[in-house]
C-alpha cells in the first residue's frame, strides 16, 4: 500500500498550485475521475479483509473527502480571481469624454458656408445658380464683355495667361465671374435670373488679396429689369446676408466696360475697436460693383438691346465673408491649417436657410 500521507501531501500541493480552472479540472479527473488514482484506491477496499477495510476505509475515504474539499476551495478561489481579472480588463471609464463622430468633428470652410448662404438668399428671390470654367477664353473673359483688344481696362485685371495654343490664342484663368454672364445669355433665352459663384484669379497677394479668390456674379435679363429692381435686390441681399433690419447703401458712379451706367456700392457701417457693424455709423465700405448690362454685351450674346435689358452685379465673396465673420486676414483661408478651420469653420449639419437661420 502506498504511503497515503505522502500521497495526500503531494495531491494537496498540486491542488494548491493549480494555475487555473482547466488545470484544476485535469487534476480532479486524474484523482477522483472514474479511473482517477484516488478512485482506484477506493476500489481496492472491496477486495480487503474486513479488518484491513476497517483501518484503510476511513483513511482512504478521508483522503478523498479532504481532496474534494481542497479542490472545491481552490476552484472557488480561481473563479474569484478570474472574475476579478475580467472585471479589471473590461472596465470602462464612463467619465471619459465621448469621441465625436466625423460628421460632428468635420468643418465646412467659411467660403463654402458663405456661398451656401448667398445661394439660399438668392434662391428665395427666384435666382438659379449658373457655373462656368476657371480656364476661360480671352474672348469670353474680355472681348465679349466689351473690353476691346488693347483696351486699358484689361490691364487692370492682372491676368494669368496660359501658354498659347496651336492657333496662337492664349487662354486665361478667368479674372472675374462675368464671362459666365455671356455663357448664360448665349445658352438660354430671357427671362434670365442667375447668380454665378466661383473661383477667380489675379496676380495679386497681400493681407486682403490672394491670387485665387471668389466672386459671385448676378445677372437679370428681361424686357423691363431696371436700376430700381437692382437696388432692391442688392438691399434685400445685404439685409439678409448681414442679418440686420436695415442697411444704408450708397451707389457711386463708376466704370466697367460691360455695364452702362455702372456703379460701385458702399454700405454704411460703424467701426469700433476694429469691429465693423452694419445698419449704423458714419463709415462707408465698398462691397460690390454693378450696373445695367451694356448694349454691346447684349449684342455679343445675340440679344437685341431694343428688346431686352437687364442688370448685373459682382461681389467679392471672400471680402464679405471676412466682414461678416470678423476675419482680419484672407491668406489663412487657403493655407489648409486644421487649427484655423476648426476655429473658423462651420458645422456640417448647420445648413444655411432663410427659415432656419443663415448662421444657426
Ligand atoms: N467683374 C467685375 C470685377 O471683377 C465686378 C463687376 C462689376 C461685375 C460690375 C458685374 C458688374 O457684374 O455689373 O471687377
Amino acid at each position: 500500500m502506498t504511503d497515503l500521507d505522502a500521497l495526500e501531501r503531494d495531491l494537496l500541493a498540486q491542488v494548491e498550485g493549480a494555475p487555473d480552472e482547466t488545470a484544476l479540472e485535469g487534476l480532479r479527473v486524474a484523482t477522483l475521475g472514474k479511473k482517477g488514482s484516488v478512485s482506484e484506491l477506493l476500489k481496492t477496499l472491496g477486495a480487503m479483509t474486513p479488518d484491513a477495510r476497517k483501518t484503510w476505509g476511513p483513511r482512504i475515504n478521508g483522503l478523498r473527502d479532504r481532496l474534494q474539499a481542497a479542490l472545491s476551495l481552490r476552484r472557488e478561489a480561481l473563479a474569484e480571481a478570474a472574475l476579478a481579472a475580467r472585471l479589471a480588463a473590461e472596465r470602462i471609464d464612463v467619465t471619459l469624454p465621448v469621441r465625436e463622430a466625423p460628421e460632428i468633428r468635420g468643418r465646412i470652410h467659411p467660403i463654402s458656408q458663405v456661398i451656401d448662404e448667398i445661394t439660399a438668399i438668392f434662391s428665395e428671390m427666384g435666382f438659379a445658380v449658373a457655373e462656368g470654367p476657371d480656364i476661360e477664353t480671352d474672348e469670353l473673359n474680355f472681348t465679349a464683355l466689351n473690353f476691346p483688344p488693347g483696351h486699358p481696362a484689361r490691364e487692370m485685371h492682372d491676368t494669368f495667361f496660359l501658354a498659347p495654343d496651336r492657333d496662337g490664342r492664349r487662354k486665361v484663368l478667368r479674372t472675374h465671374t462675368s464671362p459666365v454672364q455671356v455663357r448664360t445669355m448665349r445658352a438660354q433665352a430671357p427671362p434670365i435670373r442667375v447668380i454665378i459663384p466661383g473661383r477667380t484669379y489675379r496676380h495679386d497677394s497681400d493681407q486682403t488679396h490672394t491670387p485665387m479668390f471668389h466672386q459671385v456674379e448676378g445677372l437679370v435679363i428681361d424686357k423691363a429689369a431696371n436700376l430700381g429692381n437692382l437696388k432692391w435686390v442688392l438691399e434685400t441681399f445685404c439685409k439678409a446676408f448681414f442679418e440686420v433690419d436695415s442697411v444704408t447703401m450708397r451707389f457711386r458712379p463708376s466704370f466697367f466696360p460691360f455695364t452702362e451706367p455702372s456703379a460701385e456700392v458702399d454700405i454704411q457701417c460703424s467701426r469700433k475697436d476694429g469691429e465693423i457693424r452694419f445698419g449704423e455709423g458714419q463709415d462707408w465700405l465698398e462691397i460690390l460693383g454693378c450696373g445695367m448690362v451694356h448694349p454691346n454685351v447684349l449684342r455679343n450674346c445675340g440679344l437685341d438691346p431694343d428688346e431686352f435689358q437687364g442688370f448685373a452685379f459682382g461681389v467679392g465673396i471672400d471680402r464679405i465673408a471676412m466682414l461678416k465673420y470678423g476675419m482680419p486676414d484672407l491668406r489663412p483661408f487657403f493655407e489648409g491649417d486644421l487649427r484655423w478651420i476648426e476655429h473658423y469653420g462651420f458645422r456640417p449639419l448647420d445648413v444655411p436657410s432663410l427659415v432656419g437661420g443663415l448662421t444657426g
